[in-house]
């Protein structure tokens, strides 16, 4: 069982002005996964946020961090910025999927600029702020992180099995 957390990017959450209802969501979604160690609210603030994934990571030894919201075109999303400028490799695949899977729904699934990657020994992936969006785009990954935690942590070495 891995160690997960949750970071819910938004100003109006982070200023209590706005219920987190995908936060929430994300954690449903992900009990198979492990166990939710810690949820977060922070501000559409670059430093907060590279703050909030470089503590999860490096102090709290999260393996698997996702965040929601602040992943669109307004000069305020900087999610996709800071998760970059903390990041040592991308994973691309699991962007791309999310963004393929959710075009089937909806269009303005291309204005998502959601990335992953890998800090150490923590995955952080991006998902878009709704929590429709929230739901979609885990719904399109899930099947794949089992294997991919397994293989980031050691747990498993063996790739070519299924
Ligand atoms: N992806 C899925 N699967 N479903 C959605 O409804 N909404 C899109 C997109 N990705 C959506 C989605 C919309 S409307 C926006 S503006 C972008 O995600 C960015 O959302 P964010 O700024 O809340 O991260």
């Amino acid at each position: 069982m891995y160690k997960l957390a949750i970071v819910t990017v938004s100003d109006k959450g982070a200023r209590g002005e706005r219920v987190d209802a995908s936060g929430p969501a994300i954690g449903e979604m992900v009990k198979s996964l492990g166990e939710v160690v810690c949820c977060l609210v922070v501000p559409d603030d670059l430093e907060k946020i590279k703050e909030a994934l470089i503590q999860l990571s490096d102090i709290e030894k999260v393996h698997l961090i996702l965040t929601t919201g602040g992943t669109g075109l307004s000069p305020r999303d900087n999610t996709p910025e800071a998760t970059m400028a903390v990041i040592e490799r991308e994973v691309p695949g699991l962007a791309e999927v999310m963004r393929m899977e959710s075009l089937k729904k909806t269009n303005r699934a291309m204005l998502s600029r959601a990335v992953a990657g890998v800090r150490r020994q923590t995955l952080i992936i991006n998902l878009p702020g709704s929590v429709k969006a929230v739901r979609e785009c885990l719904d399109a990954i899930m099947p794949a992180l089992p294997h991919g935690l397994d293989i980031l942590t050691g747990a498993d070495a063996e790739c070519g099995l299924s």
